[in-house]
């Protein structure tokens, strides 16, 4: 496994860092799959307490590797990770903590749907152009967002592909804070460290409890997924997808 992801202990916190600032962040497979095994492995472990999730400066991540939708779109499988790594996250016990600077672009912004305090600084973008790719909303977006933040407002997200800076996310409640970027990576770990000195089993009960039922949500992202899955090999993603590599000729 490369080094695209990085995984840490500090004390009872687990931080998971995106770690491919070249390609903006962007998660190939063996990220989701790298992702999967360390939130599994810490939600499991009495050790750790909170889940973390960092990006890069200027890039917390920009979405789904295009180059791995092109494989899939061309014939090649697409496996199970991206679902394996939405399932481990939509049924973490633990509570999760995100930092966002910068781009935030796919499933950069639909992750922390799943996430309970995401902090992010005033540069960030946060933005799902599914549709300009001929794709549909994933990670259960299209349930979640509109409990978050209205039909409308989740529409322009997901539906449009309008682009939500830090302070509209926060305004929506799609994240908690805006924050500096020198002080992004302090404010994640100072809530994070808040959370693990809390009575571990209380913690997870009112996350239980907030977050309510999985199974809309599991039903919903295996829902997405076949729709995803259907349009990522139409001729309108596939063209979709070669704009993108030709672009950058
Ligand atoms: N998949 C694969 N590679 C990606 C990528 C992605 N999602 N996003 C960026 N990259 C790569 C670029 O191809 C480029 O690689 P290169 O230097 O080898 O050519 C590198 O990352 C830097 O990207 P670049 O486009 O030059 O940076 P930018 O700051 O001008 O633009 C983005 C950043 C994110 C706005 C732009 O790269 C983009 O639109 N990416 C696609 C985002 C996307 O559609 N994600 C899927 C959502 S479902």
């Amino acid at each position: 496994m490369s080094d695209h992801i990085i995984v840490e202990r500090r004390g009872a916190v687990q931080i998971v860092r995106l770690n491919r600032p070249d390609k903006k962040n962007a998660i190939t497979r063996a990220m989701y799959d790298a992702m999967a095994a360390a939130l599994r492995g810490a939600d499991a472990d009495d050790a750790v307490r909170v889940h973390v999730f960092l990006g890069a400066p200027g890039a917390f991540s920009s979405g789904n590797d295009l180059q791995d939708f092109l494989a899939v779109a061309t014939g090649g499988d697409h496996g199970s990770d991206v679902f394996d790594f939405l399932v481990a996250l939509a049924t973490a016990t633990k509570p999760v903590v995100s930092g966002v600077d910068g781009l935030a672009i796919g499933i950069g912004t639909t992750i922390h749907l799943h996430c309970d305090m995401t902090f992010a600084t005033p540069g960030s973008l946060f933005r799902t152009p599914f549709t300009d790719l001929a794709l549909v909303p994933e990670a259960a977006s299209s349930l979640i967002a509109p409990q978050v933040m209205g039909h409308q407002r989740a529409f322009a997200l997901l539906g449009m592909g309008e682009g939500f800076s830090a302070e509209q996310a926060r305004d929506a409640g799609l994240i908690w804070k805006v924050v500096g970027a020198d002080d992004l990576e302090a404010e994640v770990m100072a809530a994070a460290d808040a959370l693990a000195a809390k009575p571990p089993k209380a913690l997870q009960l009112a996350k239980k409890l907030v977050k309510g039922p999985r199974e809309p949500v599991l039903e919903r992202i295996r829902e997405e997924g076949e729709l995803f899955l259907q349009q990522l090999k139409s001729d309108e993603a596939r063209e979709a997808f070669m704009a993108f590599m030709a672009r950058k000729k």
